[in-house]
């Protein structure tokens, strides 16, 4: 006799604090949209980082580069434990991506302890070795110095980006190069 089959939506939650989001993130969250039903893109204010843009810009750059990509959600989180988050929604998994050994070392203990507290798991999906090297911060960073960030976040972040940071443009390619 067959199974009958299971219907209730597999939803996970990728939760960051998106400031701003990269090509990394939208990678990472396009690929969990093929794993489950739907994606909660969790925005989190981290209290260990200081924010460049505000939760609401945060949330709009969000929607605006996730625009294309059916089954994701974005939605603000206004304090509290990530796994209380996931509990409201439904979520039984966390989707974070993994660039490097010292995101393991990062990631690891909160996966333990997501699990610990409610037995929630999480699932590590490799970063795309294209954006290994791109994180928020560095990002920052680098346009802030006026070096060339495009591509490596959505277009819907660049011109915040650089307007934010008082950057008028980018250097480009060395002359003579
Ligand atoms: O993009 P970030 O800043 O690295 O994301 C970290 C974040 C916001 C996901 C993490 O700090 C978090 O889950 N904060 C919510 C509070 C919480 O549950 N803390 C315990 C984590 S084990």
């Amino acid at each position: 006799m067959t199974e009958p089959r299971e219907t209730s939506r597999h939803i996970a939650v990728c939760p960051g604090s998106f400031d701003p989001v990269t090509a990394g993130h939208v990678d990472v969250i396009r690929r969990a949209t093929v794993l489950f039903d739907e994606v909660v893109v969790a925005v989190l204010t981290n209290p260990a980082k200081q924010a460049t843009f505000t939760l609401e810009e945060r949330l709009e750059m969000l929607r605006e580069s996730l625009a294309d990509v059916p089954g994701v959600r974005v939605d603000a989180v206004s304090g509290g434990l990530l796994v209380d988050y996931c509990r409201q929604v439904g979520a039984v998994a966390v989707v974070k991506g993994l660039r490097s050994g010292t995101d393991f070392a990062y990631e690891m203990p909160m996966a333990l302890m997501n699990r610990h507290l409610t037995d929630l798991e999480t699932v590590f999906l490799p970063g795309e070795p294209r954006f290994e090297h791109v994180s928020s911060s560095l990002v920052k960073e680098v346009a802030g110095h006026g070096g060339d960030v495009s591509g490596l976040v959505p277009d819907a972040v660049l011109a915040r980006l650089l307007a934010r940071l008082g950057v008028v443009g980018h250097t480009g390619t060395v002359p003579g190069r």
